[in-house]
């Protein structure tokens, strides 16, 4: 890279001082010589075009830019070149906290889940079967979801889902797309018209013929093409790509836009939006099946791609009682259409151990494209399903078995790792043997058992298995983990194999840094490392000694325990040794502490289990000790309860509730910070009796603990 100061290439970081201990000079200077190198460089490219560094080089220097700001915002002026749109694409988008979560959707396959899902709902809602219920029905457009931030009808800020929480501003790059309004007229003060972004058939047939003519890059499909122009740090490649976006939902709402979903489409089509005109009302499951009949009909002829149809609740007011799981809308449901197939060959299983334990075995395949993507692995999901049984002993597949050098059938649904499907055996190789399952571990040989009911074969070398360890290590540093800059899988993979400076556990990220000098040489003179990128390392390590609870539960791999059931656990508990106090005395199946982890919303018994033997196995329960010894861990705010009369109280509903269902009441008690409880305690601030109410009730006259009814509770929480 020529003439770029003190930045070196993107294959050291030698010549770096870390941005934590840069003076506010230094970081002045440095800020400076790299604005300029990045607008010479951005001249170079747009307007005399003549690229002067490699697109590798162009995001090294913004990426610096980028550090440099966090760490001194009062050199992110508003022409510093990272809030423009720059030459190459790069990770140096802003990222955009969503002032309301950008969620996803469930998925359903079958007719009966859509009977299913309508029956949750009415269960939910404490409806009967003859009680009209409306839903819509609109086709699942595949793109990409975009958050669009209006303030007094002005677009301000434009934001890719990115994890749900946090996306990417890429407001520049909308601007540029013709259905997205600049203004609007009548609109709420604050309003986040949510939608989808995509390219139609004929756009991206033409794009990708004018890119190969330029020798430019192809895209795959319609979705990636979006994708990839959307997400341009240049806005004016955006701006040339025939981008457009439906309306469908919204995020943060000043005042509501209508009292249905129907109605709340027509109003962000009466602002100017385009909305799907398939779009639907629908009085139940039977409607809902015809309308997807009608739009899987249309798909072929509609010139962009759909995935399957989205029904949703029509009464907004219903839509808020059903509220949220962690991750999806309970209001909502994706009808997907059937997966694509395609027939190649499997050339070989091979068995992966998971941080688990767990034997997976993969099918290798001679690549093949499904519905426009390359595939060459696909899942075999277990050993049952490779002979041809589910889980229960039934056959699958008529019992036809799977076998290295079968012709199979691989299916794609979505995002969604492909699978097989489906054996040719008038193909089958007449040498070709049936699958014999490993009974031991392939990388360490310890015994892998199947527990009753457990359709997995496990490794039971827990830590001593090598692959166990390091997949737990490698999830440990992963982005909704630890997510510890210059420590990735590779990285771990290196150390946990190095016997001089060696990481076997996640306590020893912590105590790398305080190895002994003769070590730290060793260290700097491995590939990749210098003087520079070995005490940025040791930095970014040291920034993360500071974690807060939630993502410190979810590092620790505990087996059910995602990242979304980790915040509520964290939200739960509140800090770590409330967490860990309640682990240690907690009994599996019974006690106290037992029911209150069962209380957390999303933790059924199998992960309460799994968390409660996480702190009572000696090893891992050492190990964790060790971890968290090296740590300062943060409490988690509870959730936003302002002004919530029940916030951090512990509330116990018993007896028949009338006028909502159990899961309900628990679920809103708890969206307004109270803590429910399945049982009464001294602990125990307030019951929610209804008639029939029995020995709770009984209990909780004898404490002395506030009593009342269904209605004084809706009452009390304003409902
Ligand atoms: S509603 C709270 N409606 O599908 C739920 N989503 O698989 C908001 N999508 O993230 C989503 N078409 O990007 C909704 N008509 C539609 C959609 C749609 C496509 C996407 C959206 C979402 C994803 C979930």
């Amino acid at each position: 890279m020529s003439g770029a100061g003190q930045v070196s290439g993107p294959a050291g970081h030698d010549d770096l001082e870390p941005v934590a201990t840069l003076s506010s000079a230094a970081a002045a200077a440095e800020w400076k010589r790299i604005a300029d190198r990045v607008e010479q460089a951005n001249r170079a490219y747009h307007t005399e075009d003549a690229p002067e560094i490699s697109d590798a080089d162009y995001d090294a220097l913004k990426r610096r830019l980028v550090e440099i700001e966090a760490q001194f915002p009062e050199l992110a002026a508003e022409d510093s070149p990272t809030r423009q749109v720059g030459a190459a694409p790069s990770e140096t988008f802003a990222k955009v906290r969503h002032a309301v979560r950008m969620l996803s959707l469930e998925n359903a396959f079958a007719p009966d889940e859509i009977d299913d899902f309508d029956d949750r709902i009415r269960r939910y809602l404490n409806l009967g079967p003859d009680t009209a219920l409306s839903y819509t029905a609109e086709p699942k457009i595949d793109g990409l979801s975009l958050s669009l931030r209006y303030e007094n009808g002005v677009l301000r800020q434009a934001a890719t889902r990115g994890d749900g929480e946090t996306g990417e501003n890429v407001t520049e790059n909308a601007r540029t797309v013709a259905d997205i309004p600049e203004g609007l007229n009548g609109a709420p003060n604050v309003l986040e018209v949510r939608g989808e972004v995509y390219m139609s058939h004929e756009d991206f047939a033409s794009l990708n013929a004018r890119q190969a003519e330029t020798g430019g890059k192809t895209f795959a499909n319609p979705r990636n093409a979006a994708a990839g122009s959307l997400r341009q740090l240049d806005a004016k490649i955006t701006a040339s790509r025939p981008l457009r976006f439906f309306a469908y939902s919204w995020g943060e709402l000043s005042e509501p836009l209508a009292g249905t979903q129907m109605g709340a489409v027509a109003r962000l089509k009466a602002l100017g939006f385009k909305t799907n005109p398939l779009t639907q009302e629908c009085d139940g499951p039977k409607a809902l099946m015809k309308v997807y009949t009608a739009i899987e009909q249309k798909r072929a002829t509609l010139g962009y791609d759909i995935d399957g149809v989205v029904y949703k609740v029509n009464d907004l007011a219903l839509q808020a009682r059903l509220g949220f799981r962690s991750t999806t809308p309970r209001w909502a449901i994706a009808h997907k259409f059937p997966a694509e197939l395609a027939w190649t060959r499997l050339e070989k299983i091979e068995i992966q151990v998971g941080r688990t334990g767990a034997l997976s075995p993969v099918a290798r395949l001679t690549p093949v494209t499904v519905g426009g993507v390359v595939v060459s692995n696909a899942t075999l999901h277990n050993e049952d399903y490779i002979a041809g049984r589910d889980s229960k002993g039934n056959t699958i597949r008529d019992g036809k078995d799977i076998r290295e050098g079968d012709w199979v059938q691989v299916y794609r649904a979505g995002d969604v790792i492909p699978k097989v499907a489906d054996v040719d055996l008038t193909k089958r190789p007449v040498n070709a043997q049936p699958y014999v399952f490993p009974t031991t571990c392939p990388e360490c040989e310890s015994d892998a058992v199947r527990e009753e009911g457990d359709a997995v074969r496990r490794c039971t070398g827990g830590l001593i298995c090598p692959a166990q360890a390091v997949e737990k290590l490698k999830h440990f540093v992963s982005r909704g983990a630890f997510d510890i800059d210059g420590l990735g899988a590779k990285q771990i993979e290196m150390f946990y194999a190095d016997d001089a400076l060696p990481i076997k556990e996640p306590a020893d990220i912590f105590t790398l840094a305080r190895r002994d000098a003769a070590n730290l040489t060793k260290l700097k003179n491995r590939d990749g490392f210098g003087e520079k990128s070995v005490s940025n390392l040791f930095q970014a390590i040291e920034d993360k000694r500071k974690i807060p609870l939630n993502r410190l539960i979810f590092a620790l791999g505990i087996r059910h325990v995602g990242d979304s059931s980790a915040n509520l656990i964290a939200r739960h508990y509140g800090g770590w040794v409330a967490f860990e106090s309640a682990m240690t005395a907690a009994t599996i199946g019974e006690g106290p502490e037992w029911e209150d982890l069962l209380a957390v919303d999303g933790v059924g018994s199998v992960m309460a289990a799994s968390l409660v033997n996480a702190f009572h196995q000696d090893a891992e329960r050492a190990s964790i000790d060790r971890l968290v010894a090296e740590l300062d861990v943060q409490d988690v705010e509870r959730p936003k309860t302002e002004g919530s009369p029940v916030a951090g109280k512990t509330v116990v509903f018993t007896g028949t509730l009338e006028k909502m269902t159990r899961a309900e009441a628990k679920a809103r008690a708890e969206a307004l910070g109270a803590k429910v409880s399945g049982s009464v305690s001294a602990k125990t601030d307030l019951v929610v009796a209804g008639p029939g109410a029995g020995s709770k009730a009984k209990q909780a006259e004898a404490l002395g603990i506030e009593m009342i009814d269904e209605d004084a509770w809706l009452r009390l929480i304003g409902a």
